[in-house]
């Protein structure tokens, strides 16, 4: 087997939504890889990587992403990879026309133009670095629960097609522009959707995961890290303006 554990060195990394779940997971697989990492997000939890270094900020404002984005490249002294893994799906139990605004604002901002904020502020570090990589951690395409997220839904599909514009607009520059999409995964902030929806439906999280063909089970945030750190490597050199289905075969491939 392939010995990955020089992969990243000498990679400058930031990762938003760092601090728990998929992005941290995807953190601790660039540190193992022998990257240095800044990770972010409003506050540190227990599971974020003690070898990241951390910084506090909300990406919901230009300002935030900026302030976020000059500290990351201060420390790292440039930037070579990108991982935005920063989200949030606040169930909405209700009809569709009954999801406030503030909601599909909200989604907005932390779903879409967080994305889109941070990756405008670290942009002149990628083309500095030269041969860099995006990965967007997204959804989209893939909600089999309609209303409930709709909101979320929509903001990621606008971020998924802005990245597509991206990866086109980048690539003559050799920056890589990817999105991965996940299936039911367990995290901190899965969890809770999941826990909101089974409650709402009255049925078990075996019911739950039972709709994912593979094994009936839900995905493990390495599960996700590892093909995020096969498309920030120079494995996937050849491999941009794509989003990647990593779901267990959950969902519709629309
Ligand atoms: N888990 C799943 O089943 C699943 C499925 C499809 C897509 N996804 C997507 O995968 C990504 C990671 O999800 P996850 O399951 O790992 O979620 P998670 O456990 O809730 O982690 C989300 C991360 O984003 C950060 N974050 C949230 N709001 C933020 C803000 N305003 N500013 C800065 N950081 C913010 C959180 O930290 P703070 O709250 O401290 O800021 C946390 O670090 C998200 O984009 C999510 O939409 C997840």
């Amino acid at each position: 087997m392939q010995d990955y554990s020089t992969e990243f060195a000498g990679k400058r990394v930031l990762v938003t939504g760092g601090s728990r779940g998929i992005g941290a997971a995807a953190a601790q697989r660039l540190i193992d890889g022998g990257a240095k990492v800044v990770v972010t997000a409003r506050s540190r939890h227990e599971e974020t990587p003690a070898k990241a270094i951390f910084i506090s900020g909300d990406l919901r404002t230009k300002e935030g992403a900026e302030a976020v984005a000059k500290e990351a490249i201060s420390i790292l002294d440039g930037l070579d990879i990108l991982i935005h893994s920063a989200g949030a799906a606040r169930v909405q139990l209700t009809s569709i026309d009954q999801i406030a605004e503030t909601e599909w604002l909200d989604s907005l901002d932390i779903n879409f133009l967080a994305g889109l904020r941070i990756t405008h502020a670290v942009l002149p570090a990628l083309k500095a670095a030269g041969k860099a990589a995006i990965v967007y951690v997204s959804a989209g395409g893939l909600i089999p629960f309609g209303t409930p997220l709709a909101h979320y839904g929509a903001a990621k599909a606008a971020l998924n097609n802005y990245a597509q514009n991206l990866a086109k607009e980048l690539a003559p520059a050799g920056i890589r522009v990817n999105v991965v999409t996940p299936g039911p995964i367990i995290t901190p902030g899965g969890d809770e959707v999941r826990n909101t929806i089974t409650g709402a439906m009255g049925i078990t999280d075996a019911q739950f995961f039972a709709g994912v063909p593979l094994q009936g089970r839900g995905g493990k945030a390495e599960e996700l890290a590892e093909p995020i750190a096969f498309l920030v490597s120079d494995r996937a050199s050849y491999i941009t303006g794509h989003n990647h289905f990593v779901t267990g075969g959950w969902g519709e491939l629309v």
